[in-house]
């Protein structure tokens, strides 16, 4: 590698140089969605790199996915801006520089590291991955000629595991700071790297709790009621106007379905009517709905369900398909379906008052199981569990939220929505 070089437009921000020039062991970057935090990692395993040529590197993601599609590609922009020369072999995930190595492993398989011995390590989104995971990985930083250094870049996932390791140990045992330490609170508005449409943009999609863990870079115990819907501001003297188009909004289920009528109005949304009985076989819902509502502009639902339930999942879209002839929209894009980020889309929705809900559906009706909303303000983090950042599934009001939360992600964030006719 180049001994030494001429000035170069390289540039890091001081806490990537605070994360960079730490000697600890041990170091965790919190940081917000784009705040440079894979940048600053791939950094510091190159530095390793330069300093302790008799070793391995290891970089490690929660997924493949996120390696192939995030961490890797980061790697190598930051090989290209320094003006180093490398090799990436595909087929080995390992990435060769000036005759030495890194390879790249995903922790969703982390069985597959065990036996390795490596100098040093970087964990990419660690929060997503397991505290098991990141045992592993620590026990595999045995090579006596590297530094025995861990290096972790993640944004939070509620107050989990991470937090565990690099906040409440260190506040109980303050003798491990000398071994571990955190850089938090580091926000993706710190990035000077990023343009300000995209800041523009974020901004615009994340409310609240989840806006301090993602933009902000925060651990952030959730708790309350996931939606800001308030009765003055969200609750309107409004009901089905048969001059205006209408979206059908689907949760499938064997025991409570929910499907909710959606109008569009000027000031945002309305949910009209909703059918929300127990019970009920889609073929009976289905038939019901088209029988009231029969011409709606597309309807949305449940993003194609796990492996297990395929095959009733297909059957549900499918016979939604022959009795309305319309197209059922639904996503496979992971973050639109993703319980975390999509309730935070619908959340933000909600705060800037684009979504109502008709008076009509106040009050439990006969027959239903639930109110719309009742189910819409009842929805809540589950209680004295800080670490989930995920709603609690009660089956009562979940699937009402589902509903909802399809039809925000499928009509306003996706662009890949599979359209089936
Ligand atoms: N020090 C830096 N120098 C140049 N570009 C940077 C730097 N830090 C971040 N960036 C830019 O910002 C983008 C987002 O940073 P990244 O580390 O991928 O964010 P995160 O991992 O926090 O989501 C990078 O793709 C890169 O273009
Ligand atoms: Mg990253």
């Amino acid at each position: 590698m180049p001994e030494t070089s001429s000035p170069r437009a390289i540039a890091y921000s001081d806490v990537q140089l605070q994360f960079l020039l730490s000697p600890l062991p041990e170091l965790a970057f919190v940081g917000g969605i784009r705040s440079g935090k894979t940048w600053a990692g791939c950094s510091w395993i190159l530095m390793m790199l330069q300093r302790y040529p008799g070793c391995t590197g290891l970089v490690c993601a929660n997924t493949y996915p996120q390696l192939r599609d995030s961490t890797l590609p980061t790697m190598l922009s930051v090989l290209d801006k320094w003006g180093w020369k490398y090799r990436y072999h595909r087929t080995d995930k390992e990435l060769s520089v000036y005759g030495r190595r890194i390879l790249f492993r995903s922790l969703d398989a982390y069985d597959t590291i065990r036996g390795q011995e490596h100098g040093y390590a970087l964990i990419d989104e660690a929060s997503y991955s397991s505290l098991d995971a990141l045992q592993v990985v620590r026990g595999r930083l045995s090579s006596p000629n590297g530094p025995c250094r861990l290096r972790i870049t993640t944004t939070a996932r509620g107050r989990g595991w991470l937090y565990d390791q690099f906040v409440t140990e260190l506040q109980e045992h303050p003798e491990l700071r000398a071994r571990r330490g955190l850089i938090s609170g580091v926000t993706t508005q710190q990035n000077r790297f990023l343009s300000q449409a995209y800041l523009d943009l974020v901004a615009s999609g994340y409310s609240g709790d989840y806006a301090r863990q993602e933009l902000g870079g925060e651990f952030v115990a959730f708790s309350g009621r996931v939606f800001p819907f308030a009765e003055d501001a969200h609750l309107v003297p409004v009901s089905f106007d048969p001059a205006l188009p209408y979206w059908h909004s689907v949760d499938f289920g064997r025991r409570r379905p929910a499907w909710l009528v959606i109008q569009p109005y000027a000031e945002g949304d309305v949910v009209v009517d909703a059918y929300l009985r127990e019970d009920v076989l889609t073929e009976e819902m289905g038939a019901e709905m088209k029988r009231r509502y029969p011409d709606p502009v597309f309807i949305t639902c449940d993003p194609a369900g796990d492996a297990s339930n395929s095959h009733t999942y297909d059957s549900d879209v499918k016979t939604l398909k022959k009795i309305f002839q319309k197209p059922v929209k639904y996503t496979h894009d992971p973050r639109l379906r993703a319980i975390e980020s999509s309730v935070a889309m619908v959340a933000s929705r909600v705060a800037q008052g684009k979504i109502a809900v008709s008076k009509d559906l106040a009050k439990r009706r006969p027959g239903e199981y639930v109110s719309v909303w009742g189910a819409l303000t009842g929805y809540a983090y589950p209680e004295g569990s800080p670490s989930d950042s995920r709603p609690a599934k009660d089956g009562l009001t979940d699937h009402v939220c589902d509903a909802l939360r399809y039809y925000i992600t499928n009509k306003y964030y996706s662009r890949t929505a599979v359209d089936v006719l």
